[in-house]
């Protein structure tokens, strides 16, 4: 039997309905109307693109966005300069620090200086903390969407075996970490797992967010599992792929999200959602909803 297919563009279309009934909501209770502002270093083509992405989305959303685009050649303390300027500045609600950063630049410093407040992505060692802790913070845009997806079939989490395969600050981890929250048993498996293929095929959810197209196999797949796919990889051919082999795990899975049209647009979905939940802290409202899960 085939997979039900999870479709990213109707929930990413939803969250951002949402997330735009929440701007009006702000402005007609006299608030800002929520501001991200993104800051991208370099050429890097895919960046271009997905920052192209979030400015559209912006728009449909009703925030304002404000993209500051500085050449490949910019030092680290020119650009703490202007995320300083950008953390100073009440009208911004929202930073995003585009990765990859050139290799002169450490991304890790430049996240630190990101305020837990501001940080929509999720990713500052605060907001990671308070992820860890279950305190009150930014969720990771992406694992984010990876749940609202497993939400969207209607099983229930607590007491099922869910494997993320890849650890990633960025995906892997917090993915874990929102999974164990929704009382799901958790194996994290990565580059040196050992029988990777049969953890796997214990998976009632399996995420896969390796990088590598089409390393999960329909053999790796529990039948009738949910099978959510981070991986977004460009062939040689130009067409984008995921980490899972669509064609057999499809025959095997009950439920899988496709690539495109799957994790990636919920990915800049639950960025807008973000941002204005961060607009919404800041002007001392509470949108009275979580999306930790
Ligand atoms: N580069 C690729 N994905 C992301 C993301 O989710 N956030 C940021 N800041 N950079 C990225």
């Amino acid at each position: 039997m085939s997979a039900a297919i999870i479709d990213g563009k109707i929930l990413a279309a939803q969250v951002k309905q949402e997330a735009a009934a929440a701007v009006r909501a702000l402005q007609q209770w006299g608030k800002a109307t929520p501001c991200l502002a993104v800051l991208l270093v370099g050429e890097d083509p895919a960046s271009q693109v997905y920052v192209r992405g979030k400015e559209s989305d912006c728009a449909a959303c009703g925030i304002e966005s404000r993209v500051c685009r500085l050449p490949e050649t910019t030092t680290q303390a020119e650009l703490l300069d202007r995320l300083a300027a950008l953390a100073a500045d009440p009208a911004v609600h929202g930073i995003l620090v585009q990765l990859p950063l050139p290799r002169h630049i450490d991304p890790a410093a430049v996240i630190a200086a990101i305020p837990p407040e501001k940080d929509v992505d999720g990713f500052t060692p605060v907001n990671a903390g308070n992820l860890l802790t279950g305190g009150s913070c930014f969720v990771p845009c992406t694992p984010a969407g990876c749940l609202r997806m497993i939400r969207s079939t209607g099983l229930d989490l607590a007491g099922k075996q869910a494997v993320v395969v890849g650890r990633s600050n960025i995906v892997g981890k917090p993915a874990a970490l929102l999974l164990l929250q929704q009382n799901a048993t958790v194996t994290v498996c990565h580059s040196r797992t050992q029988g990777l293929a049969e953890i796997c095929r214990r998976a009632d959810v399996l995420v896969a967010a390796v990088g590598k197209a089409g390393f999960i196999t329909g053999d790796m797949i529990k039948p009738g599992a949910v099978v959510i796919d981070v991986g977004i990889n460009r062939g040689a051919d130009g067409k984008l792929r995921g980490d899972v082999d669509f064609a057999s795990a499809r025959e095997v899975a009950g439920f899988i999200t496709p690539v495109p049209g799957g994790v990636g647009l919920m990915t800049r979905a639950m960025l807008m959602w973000n941002t204005v939940l961060a607009a919404a802290r800041q002007s001392g409202v509470d949108l009275g909803v979580s999306r930790k899960g």
